[in-house]
């Protein structure tokens, strides 16, 4: 068995579609043991709870700075005894002890087609109104590892959504949720819990399925 902690700060649509796909089977031997959440009033947690899955808080707030933040944030990670970590929709960012102490064992999920879109400042519904803005006809999702580098690491997974006509910001990060995220984030999963991903020269290479 894997154990997979997961991060959040919000709604957590992205782990409750972790949680529907470990139900079905679909998460190979992984199996969601820690939520954690930087927002004590995330309805992730709800999600989490309903679903018997341990959770924790951890509120940036209540520490002096980034690193001791990250410190107590590693330490929890290493409590949970954590195989893989997922970002799913965890908005503080940590420094880079971190992903040192679980290096190719952390990944996100991003809302957009990474380069575009991305990095610093790129979260949530901002990512939406930067793609709208610049009048993209195609976004998407990416799963990746995360490095040091504010969603720089190795791209694992990637699904284009087109943007249509008419499009708010709200609308399009639905049919982004709906049409990629939901589904890339737990087929990446799999995809660790069953080893198939490798990661060469900064690149992640995953071993595609037998024809
Ligand atoms: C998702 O769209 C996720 O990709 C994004 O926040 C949303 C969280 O929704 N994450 C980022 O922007 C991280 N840079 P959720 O809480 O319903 O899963």
């Amino acid at each position: 068995m894997k154990n997979i902690v997961v991060l959040v700060s919000g709604g957590g649509t992205n782990l409750q579609a972790l949680i529907d796909a470990e139900k079905r089977g679909e998460l190979g031997d992984g199996k969601i043991t820690c939520v954690i959440s930087s927002k004590p009033d995330a309805y992730a947690i709800k999600r989490a709870k309903d679903n018997f899955i341990r959770t924790k808080v951890i509120v940036r707030a209540d520490y002096p700075d980034i690193a001791s933040y990250s410190k107590a944030m590693t330490d929890l990670l290493r409590e949970a005894e954590a195989d893989l970590v997922v970002y799913a929709g965890f908005m503080t960012i940590l420094d880079e002890q971190v992903c040192r102490a679980f290096p190719n064992r952390m990944i996100n999920v991003h809302p957009a087609l990474i380069p575009s879109f991305c990095g610093k400042g790129y979260y949530g519904l901002r990512v939406h109104e930067e793609a709208l803005k610049k009048g993209v006809k195609i976004t998407g999702a990416t799963v990746h590892f995360v490095t040091e580098e504010c969603d720089g690491g190795p791209i694992i997974l990637q699904k284009a959504v087109e943007v249509k006509n008419g499009d708010t910001p709200e609308i399009l990060q639905k049919r982004v949720m709906q049409e990629a995220e939901w589904k890339i984030l737990p087929q990446a999963v799999k995809l660790f819990c069953e080893g198939k991903i490798k990661v060469e020269n900064g690149v992640a290479v995953v071993e595609e399925p037998e024809e």
